[in-house]
């Protein structure tokens, strides 16, 4: 399973990155806006930090808005993949990237139909919201289950990133579904990197090691 890190700040995905987690980046407007930095300056640092799939999204509604700031966009690094919103506009702007052989992320993703669409019009990846979904009560993992096998059904190459994840038991599951990506907070790798247990283990060792050596 990749690990993908949902966030645009620099200082989060260098930390992570030190843990070898970091096998790519997700961002959308609202994390880069968080930041308070410029767009394009932001994707070029995170470009530089990680070797994998970076997604920089649009702010266009048009299809051919959406065409115009991708084919820009790609121009700061390979690794840079075309986030766009599960919407017919940019569902026409997914099939015309994909026959560029431009990587494209449909976001906001709530149904399995919709998942289904970006499928077929090509998409690299996509990005069912499960957070907002518990959110609604509505069972987001039920939707990861549903994309699974029906790609898995069709053999599509659309890779499932898991987003809107904020717990650690999201991404267990997503895991157990076998879900090819999930899309991480910073906070959320931090809760499930450490356990009680192991703290307390480890103070015992070094107690009975320092004790023996007295
Ligand atoms: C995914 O690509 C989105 O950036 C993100 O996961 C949205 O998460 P949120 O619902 O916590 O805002």
């Amino acid at each position: 399973m990749k690990f993908f890190l949902d966030t645009a700040n620099v200082d989060e995905i260098r930390e992570a990155h030190s843990m070898g987690m970091v096998d790519g980046v997700t961002t959308n407007p609202s994390l880069i806006a968080k930041e308070g930095r410029d767009f394009k300056e932001v994707i070029t640092e995170i470009c530089e930090i990680v070797d994998g799939p970076v997604s920089a999204e649009v702010i266009s509604t048009d299809t051919e808005g959406m065409l115009k700031e991708a084919r820009e966009l790609v121009k700061i690094n390979k690794n840079i993949v075309i986030k766009v919103p599960m919407t017919i506009d940019g569902i026409k702007a997914t099939c015309r990237l994909s026959k560029e052989d431009i990587a494209t992320n449909v976001t906001l993703v709530f149904s399995p139909l919709q998942a289904l669409m970006a499928a077929k019009a090509g998409a690299t990846y996509v990005s069912p919201f499960i957070g907002r979904l518990d959110d609604l009560a509505q069972d987001g993992m039920q939707l990861i289950e549903q994309i699974v096998e029906m790609y898995s059904n069709y053999a599509f190459d659309t890779e499932i990133i898991v987003a809107s994840v904020r717990n650690p038991l999201h991404v267990l599951d997503a895991a157990m579904l076998g879900a090819d990506i999930a899309t991480i907070p910073f906070n959320v790798l931090g809760k499930f990197a450490s356990h009680p247990m192991t703290d307390k283990g480890l103070k015992a060792f070094l107690d009975d090691w320092n004790k023996a050596k007295k």
